[in-house]
């Protein structure tokens, strides 16, 4: 039996552990177990405290959430004001905030520190004998409010402080913030739940301090720097700012490891410009930079002017929100097809740019948000992200409001406008025919695995869709030499290949057709299998959602963007175009008939003279073949072309049966 002095030294040994491994994580950012060995500690602690109730403190590591939610939040008087900041919005600004303090202390140049304005709220954190006794908002900056229990569960803040040398009374002021990934899960979190999402990490920090049950704080993923002190009393602290910090972070509170020394103005503002882009890439949100004169003596002689001290400053980045109204939504037709509403705003200056567009994303977003013409919205823009509608103000909603909805024909092309179910977004279904699905379709119909229209690349869809000569697929085989060659970085030869390329590509597969249109949910697998199934277009174009289901891997989604696809008529019309342009391809062998090669496996290698290895793999494959891209022992027969390379080897070596090319018609029942 272990005596109970061991289990006192046990205990105490185990809350130093933990309480030095907490550090490590939250303060140092440089944890030195893993984490399942600190829960190992944790537990054992935990074990030991629930045998011997009696030794638990309360600045135990496992008490960070006790005791039952509370009927009110207590007033606190800060003996010490917690004082705001001014603002500084330019560097003119700056420069003038430098030269008053300048002035006043008769200095040529200052030291500051320059650190990070973290976008939470302020806390101010009372220790007593090392033991966190307080915690309180800044309220008014004289009466907050105490919020302990809720802090207590901030596992970034010590419940006590490392080692000896700190102050009898401490007060320690901070920021109490919520990380983006923590603020991002939360939301989530909340939706799933039903409730309501905060509309930023601020709001859902401030929300999550501010709760009568600590239970509630404890699962909220909130942090915590410190910035400065209040009381000290029993102690002595540094004469510079950024040694107190210092001091703090040995004593086991988190300090931001942004914060800098730097001399004069210009340090301040050469910190500010390698601030700025990086400001969306931190770990937290931040709405500025604070200068502070680093010498408390010249902070002590600078003083105070209304509420703010003179010796500090935000310079705050452009906001990124800002509050406009919504003239219009309006719907915009990506190069998909996909629909998505935006909001056509009174322009407003946000985030450095004006802004008149915001998009809601989709039609959940706008029924979620409940974004109506005429409502006045908070709008964001961060860093380089589009602008978006955060939220409503419901109290400036003006009389007779409707309640958006998506329109049910493309606003581009009117063809229908289509919601899969469990989708998020819209889509229009005029593929072949939507100007704004244009350049997207084109470019697909001409690609290799598709028309295979050589020489149609990107930039000259572009082109010549920007300069109206086609508006869609079909309008290519009416293109003549010298409107190509009338283009820019378009000589005379390359227009006459291109004309030619076309004229090739007009001999294809079905299944390479089908691929080409381009349908929702039709990839080459798909396009392949339907053109064996129907093995004619007519059929396909008039095979309703039951005989779609009928094709093999096609399913309900797949049968119904089909569906929908052919009953577009302006698709139709596109289609009926490139068949009068003389497109063709060989007559598939009906299916049932013809599995004459069932069960046998292929293997193609080498150039054929008669058709494209593609060609050979789909006839194949229409008499029930399978093609594959190696040789096995299961191989009935490699086919080789000219200049046919491993594969013929790897059949040799194995003993499977090589083909030639006349070999191989004959089996397709057609002769070179
Ligand atoms: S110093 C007397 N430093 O900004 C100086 N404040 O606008 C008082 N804040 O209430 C504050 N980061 O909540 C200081 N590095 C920082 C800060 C910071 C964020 C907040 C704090 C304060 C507000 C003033």
């Amino acid at each position: 039996m272990a005596s109970r002095q061991n289990i006192v030294q046990r205990i105490a040994t185990l809350r130093e552990q933990i309480n030095y491994h907490n550090y490590r994580y939250y303060v140092l950012d440089d944890p030195q177990i893993p984490d399942a060995e600190f829960d190992r500690l944790f537990r054992e602690l935990q074990a030991l405290e629930q045998q011997h109730p009696e030794l638990i403190t309360a600045d135990s590591p496992t008490q960070r959430v006790g005791g039952a939610p509370l009927g009110e939040f207590k007033p606190v008087r800060h003996e010490v004001p917690m004082l705001s900041l001014a603002n500084a919005f330019d560097d003119i600004e700056v420069e003038a905030f430098d030269q008053r303090a300048r002035t006043r202390l008769e200095v040529e140049a200052i030291e500051y520190t320059a650190e990070p304005k973290l976008d939470g709220l302020a806390i101010s954190l009372l220790y007593e004998q090392g033991e966190l006794v307080r915690a309180a908002t800044r309220g008014d900056g004289e009466t907050g409010e105490e919020v302990t229990h809720n802090v207590r569960t901030i596992h970034a803040i010590p419940l006590r402080l490392l080692g000896k040398d700190y102050p009898g009374l401490l007060e320690v002021r901070g920021e109490v913030y919520m990380p983006r990934r923590g603020f991002e899960r939360l939301n989530v979190e909340q939706e799933a739940r039903g409730e309501k999402a905060f509309a930023n990490p601020r709001n859902a920090a401030a929300g999550s301090l501010r709760q009568l049950d600590p239970r509630i704080t404890a699962q909220r993923p909130l942090a915590f720097y410190c910035y400065g002190v209040g009381r000290v009393q029993g102690g002595k602290l540094p004469g510079q700012h950024l040694a107190i910090l210092n001091c703090l972070r040995e004593w086991g509170l988190p300090v931001s490891g942004e914060i800098r020394q730097v001399q004069g103005v210009m340090g301040c503002l050469d910190y500010y410009r390698a601030m700025a882009p990086r400001r969306a890439t931190l770990p937290y949100e931040i709405d500025g930079v604070v200068y502070k004169v680093n010498s408390l003596a010249q902070q002590q002689a600078l003083g105070f002017v209304s509420r703010a001290p003179r010796w500090a400053i935000a310079h705050k980045f452009p906001a990124q929100e800002e509050m406009t109204r919504v003239l219009a939504i309006d719907v915009q037709v990506g190069r998909t097809g996909a629909l998505t509403p935006v909001a056509r705003l009174e322009p407003v200056f946000v985030g450095g740019v004006t802004v008149t567009n915001a998009t809601l994303h989709n039609e959940d977003e706008v029924h979620r948000k409940d974004v109506r013409v005429g409502d006045t919205v908070i709008v964001r823009r961060a860093g380089d992200v589009i602008p978006e509608v955060v939220s409503v103000v419901l109290s400036r909603r003006p009389a007779k409001t409707a309640v958006f909805k998506m329109p049910k024909q493309c606003p581009k092309c009117g063809s229908q406008v289509v919601r899969p179910e469990g989708q998020a977004v819209s889509r229009c279904v005029g593929g072949l025919y939507c100007p704004a699905q244009r350049k997207q379709a084109i470019k697909h119909f001409a690609a290799r695995r598709a028309m295979d229209i050589e020489g149609l690349g990107d930039k000259l869809v572009d082109q010549l869709v920007d300069e109206a000569l086609i508006h869609d697929v079909a309008d290519l085989y009416v293109l003549t030499e010298s409107q190509l060659a009338g283009l820019e970085r378009m000589g005379d030869k390359s227009a006459e290949n291109l004309i030619q390329a076309l004229e090739k590509s007009k001999h294809t597969t079905l299944a390479r057709f089908i691929y080409a249109l381009g349908i929702r949910e039709v990839g080459e697998a798909t396009a392949q299998a339907l053109a064996q199934y129907f093995a004619n277009l007519k059929k396909l174009e008039q095979a309703d959602l039951e005989s779609l289901q009928q094709v093999p891997d096609v399913g309900q989604v797949v049968a119904e963007s089909i569906y929908r696809f052919f009953r577009q008529a302006h698709n139709r019309e596109v289609i009926n175009k490139l068949l009068e342009a003389g497109i063709t391809w060989p007559a598939p062998v009906a299916t049932a008939a013809a599995q004459t090669l069932a069960g046998q496996t292929f293997v193609l290698t080498g150039t054929l003279q008669t058709m494209t290895r593609d060609e050979a793999k789909q006839r194949l494959q229409a008499r029930g073949a399978k093609v594959s891209g190696s040789v096995s022992k299961k191989t009935t027969y490699v086919v080789a072309g000219s200049e046919a390379g491993s594969k013929l080897a790897d059949a040799q070596a194995l003993g499977v049966k090589v083909l030639s090319e006349e070999e191989l018609l004959k089996l397709l029942g057609q002769s070179l």
